[in-house]
């Protein structure tokens, strides 16, 4: 039999990050320069049920029934075989391999769990159907998140831009016209789940002021939406501006950030804002043709780790 490999992409929050936590949509978009990948093979010599797992980028190597039961691959192959109603997987190689870095709000942990998902359904002769590989797959973010949209799965598995709203059906956009992004990474690692717990502590005292600034996320992400769907991906630049001054007042924002922010708005990109859950991974720019490379190198030399140029486009 041969080998089965599956694959998921990394992706970038464009609008309504933590708004998108209380009920407020976001805009998320794949990312094909960054990609997670699964890779599981048919170890007939050896006994039923013994899987190892190599995962090199993580540093393990080991035997499925050695992690521990919360560890997030086992709940991601576990998850699997109860929706395919197996108490035991054949003996088999599962290779996990990613280019997206780790903790960074490239979406990382979700693609991993996705393109693992997806591997380990076909090679028991099961695919999955998207809508249940990205509900097994929150079941993992549950474990990295704490409270999390779902919007990072989401993204991932269904692989083209799309309008999240928690709990809601997923609406998927078509940008009528493409748009580029560069998206520098601070370096700086910066577990969501700290984040989104700092935010919620600070909205449970004052949840006023927090869901005013919500709902003014919530507003410009409409206006987002209309734009990269009405082809005037021009107007993203300003509305960047406006939701990153949003995430700095709720204190999700870092100098790091605003040093890459700022360096970009004044290298030409249209606009800027940190991606993701903040307090360092990474921040996105919008630019043009011309301005990218610009941009790009103004990045690093503020202190970018690592420059990604990307395009938001129609899925096909
Ligand atoms: O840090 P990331 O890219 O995984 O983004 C998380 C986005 C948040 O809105 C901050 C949290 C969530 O669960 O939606």
């Amino acid at each position: 039999m041969p080998a089965i490999t599956a694959t998921a992409p990394g992706k970038v929050i464009l609008f309504g990050e933590h708004a998108v936590v209380y009920g407020r949509p976001a805009i998320a978009a794949p990312v094909q320069q960054v990609q997670a990948r699964a890779v599981i093979a048919a170890a007939p010599l050896r006994p039923a049920g013994e899987v190892l797992i190599d995962a090199p980028d993580i540093g393990l190597h080991s035997l499925l029934s050695e992690l521990a039961n919360i560890h997030p691959l086992a709940i991601a192959m576990r998850g699997v075989m109860d929706e395919l109603g197996l108490e035991r997987l054949p003996a088999c190689d599962v290779r996990i391999t990613s280019t997206i870095p780790l903790a960074a709000g490239l979406g990382s942990g979700a693609a991993i769990s996705v393109a693992l998902i997806r591997a380990l359904a076909q090679f028991l002769g099961h695919p999955l159907p998207d809508e249940r590989v990205s509900a097994l797959a929150f079941e993992v973010e549950k474990l990295y998140h704490g409270t999390p949209s779902g919007i990072d799965n989401t993204v991932v598995t269904y692989n083209c831009p799309v309008y999240f709203v928690k709990d809601q059906v997923l609406e998927t956009i078509q940008p009528l016209a493409p748009f580029d992004l560069a998206i520098g990474d601070t370096g700086v690692k910066s577990p969501t789940a700290l984040t989104v717990g700092d935010l919620r502590r600070l909205w449970q005292v004052d949840k006023r002021t927090y869901e005013a600034i919500f709902d003014e996320v919530a507003e410009i992400t409409q206006l987002a939406r209309q734009a990269i769907e009405s082809g005037h991906p021009e107007h993203l630049g300003t509305l960047m501006d406006a939701n990153q001054a949003c995430l700095e007042r709720m204190g999700v924002s870092s100098p790091d950030l605003e040093r890459l922010i700022a360096a970009a708005r004044l290298a030409g990109a249209a606009g800027a804002k940190l991606s993701g859950g903040g307090r360092g991974g990474n921040m996105i720019a919008l630019v043009g043709a011309t301005s990218a490379q610009v941009v790009a190198k103004a990045l690093v030399e503020n202190g970018a780790q690592r420059v990604i140029l990307t395009t938001v486009r129609k899925s096909f």
